[in-house]
């Protein structure tokens, strides 16, 4: 039964890597949480599936409300069968392993859910898997989306507020995907609102300090909410930018300081 077990496991740790080394898993994950990941994980699948690509995101952790799962069901509601978004779906809104450790629920082990996500990156063209809360946000027993990661490999958005103090916040993430071993490394800023006197300089900044990275800034959309024809919209207005998120952020290689 073990040996079974293992076989399983390991076949499926093989489909995420593989998935990830022919470029279709992209990690969207943040320096927080409510920097803009589901908007951006939105944007890529509504890129990628109005351009005639089979991309879909899923959300492994979900805690809280439900909205970010709705959110993405809604921008793939084409995909044809059964597609589930969310692996672990807590109710408080906490950390997932905070929650379950609160209200005594069982989270699966690294394995599993490196083995749901192989299954998922397998059945499409690219799947975008947005993390919950920040890299190093608990998420089960041992691990946060940091050791997801460096199991399954892949490129990796790291998502900031493009306001003081994104900087620093940016550097420990890449510094720290850096030392698992992760070299596809880009950066998405998402303007707020109201702009601080750093909103300007940190996209050359974070360029500079990190080694010619690629990083994007992202606009404020606006107040109003952004429903499923917005996203498609705005989607289609950048595509390029969505593309060159998409498709180089595996092949950025970050020099080490
Ligand atoms: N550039 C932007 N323009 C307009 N609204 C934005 C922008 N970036 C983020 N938002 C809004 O900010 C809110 C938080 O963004 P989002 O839900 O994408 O964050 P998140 O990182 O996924 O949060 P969580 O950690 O809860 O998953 C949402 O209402 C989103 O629409
Ligand atoms: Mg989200």
């Amino acid at each position: 039964m073990n040996s079974i077990l293992v076989s399983r496991s390991q076949a499926a740790r093989g489909l995420a890597v593989e998935a990830a080394r022919r470029g279709r898993l992209l990690w969207v994950t943040g320096i927080d949480t409510g920097v803009g990941k589901t908007l951006l994980a939105r944007l890529l699948v509504a890129w990628g599936r109005g351009s005639g690509r089979d991309v879909r995101a899923v959300k492994p952790f979900c805690a809280g409300s439900m909205d970010d799962i709705k959110e993405i069901d809604k921008v793939q509601s084409d995909i044809v069968g059964k597609w589930e978004v969310c692996r672990c779906y807590v109710r408080r809104p906490l950390a997932p392993w905070v929650a379950a450790r609160q209200s005594g629920l069982a989270l699966p082990a690294r394995g599993e859910v490196i083995e749901w996500i192989g299954d998922r990156a397998a059945a499409c063209d690219g799947l975008v898997v947005e993390g919950a809360g920040g890299l190093a946000t608990p998420l089960g027993q041992g691990y946060s989306a940091l050791e997801l990661i460096e199991a399954s490999g892949g490129g990796v958005v790291v998502v900031g507020t493009n306001r003081l103090g994104v900087i620093s916040q940016t550097r420990l993430a890449v510094i720290a995907l850096q030392n698992v071993g992760v070299q596809s490394i880009g950066v998405v800023l998402m303007d707020r609102s109201r702009a601080d006197a750093a909103m300007r300089s940190n996209a050359w900044a974070l360029r500079e300090l990190l080694g010619g990275a690629k990083v994007w800034r992202l606009p404020w959309y606006g107040n109003n909410s952004l429903g499923l024809n917005r996203i498609q919209t705005i989607s289609k207005n950048i595509q390029k930018t969505l593309a060159q998120i998409f498709r180089t952020s595996r092949l950025c290689t970050l020099h080490r300081a």
